[in-house]
């Protein structure tokens, strides 16, 4: 079984090699891999792995972004809700306060990077997992099995802002960034070519999944959970068919997890702002300002302007 294993993986790497590549943002290098842009490093092989090998349950989550898009708060939110008769909220023990949201909810691209990989198959029903790949490059055998699929999409002038930050911030935890400038960076994102790009392609893939298969895909969009938090942790609840009770909510159960998976509460854990996750990198690069709009600080006019066209053209009146 190993040497299966191990034998799938080179064969990934062959392909890997033949593939179209690009400066990277991160590692040195993007390839592109069916229409996406992915780090060969860190993720293209565990992408390929889920396409080919991941075996869903209909009892799965598969908690689903285009990178930078409220991941970290979605992971927590998910979690607190499907933990809840185990963990209380408001519970002084709660595992979101002393683990970061990525070590409570697992990247299957991650854990599948390479060999040895995590044991899925071993994992209890119904499983929580979070990935980045886009809905094209899911196998039917996922896309017909029932599991849920929660995608979170966000603006996407925010996006590149928080990217750009989250790739300089990668530098001080010592992984090997590229030297691009805010400029390099703003035309490779506009020209798709960014983590899990081109950004569009990624959100309508799910948003059309979506709207053809409402009961196994919920589409969320991080401005309007920001606003009104309570309303999308209900339509979360009842989407993964776990609705909050009367009596929770008259007792503030919403509330609690509302406030525990705040930005505010979460970015000011001791774990999340000095602790590693277990896959090396330290937990606070997911945390940043959570705010809406920051883009402004960032970005020029001209950008503003081309990034909102694109936009325009790609996504309609999405945003
Ligand atoms: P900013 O860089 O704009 O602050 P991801 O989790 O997909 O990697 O996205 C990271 C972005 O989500 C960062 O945005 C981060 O600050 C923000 N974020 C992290 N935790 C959050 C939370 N609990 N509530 C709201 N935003 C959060």
């Amino acid at each position: 079984e190993i040497e299966k294993i191990e034998r799938i993986y080179k064969s990934y790497k062959e392909v890997i090699s033949t593939l179209s590549k690009e400066k990277g943002w991160i590692s040195p290098h993007l390839c592109q891999y069916q229409g996406f842009w992915f780090d060969p490093t860190y993720n293209l092989a565990g992408v390929m792995f889920i396409q080919q090998h991941f075996k869903p349950r209909p009892t799965d989550v598969l908690l689903i972004s285009s990178p930078k898009s409220g991941t970290t708060w979605l992971k927590a939110i998910a979690f607190a809700i499907m933990k809840r008769t185990s963990y209380n909220s408001m519970s002084v023990v709660h595992p979101l306060l002393t683990t970061n949201p990525h070590d409570c909810v697992p990247f299957l691209e991650i854990l599948l990077r390479t060999p040895p990989i995590a044991d899925v198959e071993d994992l209890p029903s119904p499983r929580l997992f979070s990935s980045h790949i886009p809905y094209t490059l899911l196998s039917e055998s996922i896309q017909n099995s029932g599991c849920r699929i929660v995608y979170v999409c966000r603006n996407p002038k925010d996006v590149f802002t928080s990217m750009w930050h989250f790739t300089t911030k990668l530098k001080t935890n010592n992984l090997p960034c590229s030297s691009l400038s805010l400029e390099e960076a703003f035309d490779m994102f506009c020209e798709g070519i960014s983590s899990y790009g081109p950004f569009w392609d990624h959100v309508l893939g799910y948003w059309k999944a979506s709207l053809a298969c409402p009961e196994s895909v919920l589409f969320l969009n991080y401005e309007d959970m920001r606003r009104d938090t309570p309303i999308h942790v209900k339509k979360l609840a009842e989407f993964l068919g776990q609705p909050f009770s009367l009596e929770e909510e008259s007792k503030g159960i919403v509330q609690g997890i509302v406030e525990l998976c705040s930005f505010e509460n979460l970015s000011n854990l001791e774990v999340n702002k000095n602790g590693t996750l277990h896959y090396g990198i330290k937990g606070d690069v997911f945390f940043r300002k959570g705010q809406i709009g920051d883009w402004k600080n960032h970005l020029t006019a001209q950008m503003t302007e081309r990034l909102d066209q694109i936009t325009k053209e790609k996504l309609g009146g999405l945003f």
